[in-house]
């Protein structure tokens, strides 16, 4: 089939990859030429594993800035463009309306297009943006009749995106529309049925998935993607409550983790107590599900307490830095870890972000390094006073102490001796608990776990 992504983002370059692999003839769009650009020489604009190899093969995958290159012969057409926070919780619907302004402006249909919503919106949008395109492409002129919609969200995890595209769980497809349905079915056949040759560059599941394939209404659909990102999220929190509780009272929260994931019906994920969530995801539907709730005057108090809980672990870190320290102004706060999470080069929305913020608002230096994501950071918080270092030797020099802020694996293997010398005092604050297994490595420090 022919398929275009509008949005070559973490979601869109993925799909369109893994289309593209499995025997589509894709497009990749994007307004940021610079992506484009990267990508048409082959090379993956985002940190994401196996990507860059799987861009070399001899794909049929081109990519433009331009959507009426391309549009005019899709089968299907996906949205895969942002939809961040507003200051209010709010999605910022910008970019998925900009979006099909384009699809609108640029669509003439003569054989039928189902046009796709990838994007995370809240309930009501997908309905929104059909009725917009049709509006627009009935005012080109164009015959409705070709068109068809369709909800379909996405629940890859950055840094395992390829895998989670490749081997999925599910397929939610969100549309009252059969046509749409079985073009969609169709496309993804062989990830549904498993029946493509697994891919050299990714790492393999010990068995292929018995991935299922839900058909919903749109609205569904839109609050299936909310319902299980924000219910991942409160896992979390959870987690990080007993985690508060447990330090009162005594006990090993890992093994308490470990005990609650053996029982199947809880299963082992998202119960790690640390700093807790964040990312380009987790914060954003979280509060634009609090706020489609608040339109409607209805409470949703276990989710404000996940939200909340989230934020007092972050604080509750940086008090447990100020009461160790006596005070922060003027301290050198070395801090390992920018991404919110290891294995991608997300900054977005990092926990590890926000501690460093409130460490400089009392008067601390951050000096952050990341093995992945300083780039990024380098980029999107220049102006925010960090010191950014290109080792953790750099960040560690001089500090008074160490934040682990990000559980990356190469952090557990640093010559964490060296790095105890460097540091005006050995304090080490592992908010990960990433050494907590591995106290022998780091014998020298001061060591709080959380
Ligand atoms: N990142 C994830 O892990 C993840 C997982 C599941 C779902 N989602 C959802 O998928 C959507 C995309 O997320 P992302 O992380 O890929 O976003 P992203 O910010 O990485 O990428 C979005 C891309 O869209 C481009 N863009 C914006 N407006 C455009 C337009 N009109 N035409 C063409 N390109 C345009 C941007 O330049 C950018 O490259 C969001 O709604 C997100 O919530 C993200």
């Amino acid at each position: 089939m022919h398929v275009v992504t509008i949005g070559t983002g973490y979601v869109g370059i993925n799909t369109a990859a893994a289309l593209a692999y499995i025997g589509h003839s894709v497009w990749g769009v994007d307004v940021d030429a610079g992506k484009i650009e990267r990508l048409k020489a082959h090379k993956a604009p985002i940190s994401e594993a196996g990507l860059d190899a799987l861009l070399a093969l001899p794909l049929d995958l081109k990519f433009t800035t331009d959507l009426s290159e391309c549009v005019q012969t899709a089968d299907v057409v996906f949205i895969a463009v942002g939809t961040p926070s507003l200051p209010n919780g709010e999605a910022n619907l910008a970019y998925v309306m900009s979006a099909a302004e384009d699809i609108g402006k640029t669509l003439v249909p003569d054989h039928d297009v189902t046009i796709v919503v990838k994007s995370t919106v809240p309930v009501g949008v997908n309905e929104m943006l059909e009725r917009r395109i049709r509006e627009r492409v009935a005012s080109n002129g164009g015959d409705g009749k070709y068109l068809h919609f369709a909800s379909n969200p996405e629940f890859l995890r950055e840094g395992t995106a390829l895998l989670d595209t490749f081997y999925p769980d599910r397929f939610v497809i969100g549309t009252r529309d059969d046509l749409a349905y079985q073009m969609l079915y169709a496309l993804f056949e062989p990830i549904i049925r498993q029946t493509f040759e697994m891919p050299a560059f990714i790492e393999a599941p010990a068995m292929r998935p018995d991935t299922q394939c839900l058909r919903t209404d749109q609205i569904s659909a839109e609050m299936i993607k909310y319902a299980s990102n924000v219910f991942l999220a409160l896992k979390i929190s959870y987690a990080n409550e007993i985690a508060g509780l447990v330090e009162k009272l005594g006990g090993n929260m890992a093994d308490i983790s470990r005990g609650m994931g053996m029982d199947r019906r809880i299963a082992p994920y998202f119960l790690q107590s640390g700093l807790g969530w964040g990312g380009s995801c987790f914060p954003k539907d979280s509060l634009a599900l609090l706020s489609m709730a608040r339109d409607y005057g209805y409470e949703m108090p276990i989710v404000q307490a996940a939200v909340d809980v989230n934020a007092r672990q972050k604080t509750n870190l940086v008090l447990k830095i100020l009461y160790k320290l006596h005070t922060l102004a003027g301290k050198r706060i070395a801090l390992l870890g920018l991404t919110f999470k290891p294995r991608t080069d997300d900054v977005r929305n990092s926990p590890a972000v926000d501690i460093a913020r409130d460490l400089m608002s009392r008067g601390a230096l951050v000096a952050a390094h990341d093995p992945e994501g300083l780039e990024q950071a380098r980029i999107i918080y220049k102006d925010d006073g960090f010191v950014f270092c290109n080792s953790p030797e750099d960040a560690a020099n001089g500090a008074d102490a160490l934040v682990i802020a990000t559980e990356w694996e190469v952090y557990r293997t640093i010559d964490w001796a060296k790095i105890c010398r460097l540091m005006r005092k050995p304090i080490l604050f592992d908010a990960r608990n990433l050494m907590r297994d591995h106290r022998d490595l780091v014998s020298g420090f001061d060591y709080t776990g959380l």
